[in-house]
């Protein structure tokens, strides 16, 4: 049976949804979007996500075809009508269809996109939360303004799909010396009991799941500090994790060929995928 998806404001089946070749985000990716986590049909983090898609659209000057109550009534009936237990909500607002132009269009006339659709996947039972995964570092290639989630994602893509030629997991992305994120996470190392990650600026994505963990990781007890790292000390450090939406907290257990700790899961990012999953499905609406 196939899926019923969202487009401007009709549910369908996906194979009869349709976007004009003319839309921005099909020509110049000039769009946003969203992935949000769904556990027991629920949304996780949800607040967090409309919040930043706010952002995103304010940043790029973009009116929204949508306020908060009704993509929200859209995020809940999509995932009751594919009957989504475990899995995520992929929301995508673009400009809209106009003639081809560099000049954004009058927004009188041109009304944005708005797509969602669900994807069914396992995201507590996670075979990689187990092992850990395995990344290469890269340049970041990406462009000056990585805190709009844009739909601008070949650079990632990119680099993602250099790791796996290499038979690694994913890549962090690296400037002037320091690693910025994972091509769709933010990246954190555990030394000592001391969490680090990166300071939110344009450099990196303001995760929603990087915010949650360093919350409930605060209430835990832990000491945070948001600093920037090297490759060299990312692999000195005693455990490395990474955070996003469907990740949610995943061990690193290997940066360029060299294992960090003993090679394993480290406690510290036990605890914190334990109590990240705890939480969200504590508090998911
Ligand atoms: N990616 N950094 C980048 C570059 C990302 O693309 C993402 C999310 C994150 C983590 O953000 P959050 O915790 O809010 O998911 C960080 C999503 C999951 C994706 O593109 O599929």
């Amino acid at each position: 049976m196939s899926r019923t998806v969202y487009v401007n404001g009709k549910f369908l089946p996906e194979e009869d949804a349709k976007i004009s070749v003319f839309d921005r985000g099909f020509l110049f990716a000039d769009g946003v979007y969203e992935v949000t986590a769904v556990l027991n049909g629920k949304l996780v983090d949800k607040q967090g996500h409309l919040s930043r898609l706010r952002r995103s659209l304010s940043e790029i000057d973009m009116p929204s075809p949508a306020d908060d109550t009704e993509i929200e009534a859209i995020q809940r009936e999509l995932i009751q009508r594919n009957s989504v237990t475990e899995g995520l909500v992929y929301l995508q607002i673009t400009r809209g269809a106009a003639e081809r132009s560099f000049f954004f269009p009058d927004p009188e006339t041109t009304r944005p996109s708005l797509v969602l659709f669900t994807q069914s996947v396992p995201l507590i039972a996670n075979p990689k939360a187990e092992h850990g995964i395995k990344v290469l570092t890269v340049e970041d290639i990406r462009w000056t303004r990585r805190d709009i989630k844009t739909v601008q994602l070949l650079p990632s893509s990119m680099c993602k799909t250099a790791a796996r030629a290499q038979g690694k997991d994913d890549a962090w992305m690296v400037q002037d010396g320091y690693i910025t994120e994972g091509t769709s996470n933010n990246v954190f190392l555990v030394t000592k009991n001391h969490i680090m990650t990166r300071r939110l600026s344009s450099t990196i994505l303001p995760g929603i799941t990087r915010a949650s963990v360093l919350a409930y990781a605060e209430e835990a007890g832990y000491e945070i500090q948001e600093v920037s790292f090297s490759v060299k000390e990312a692999q000195s450090a005693d455990e490395a994790f990474i955070t996003s939406a469907t990740a949610f907290v995943l061990p690193v257990v290997e940066i360029d060929g060299q294992p960090v700790g003993d090679g394993r899961p480290g406690p510290v990012t036990r605890r914190l995928r334990e109590l990240y999953i705890a939480e969200s499905l504590r508090r998911s609406e």
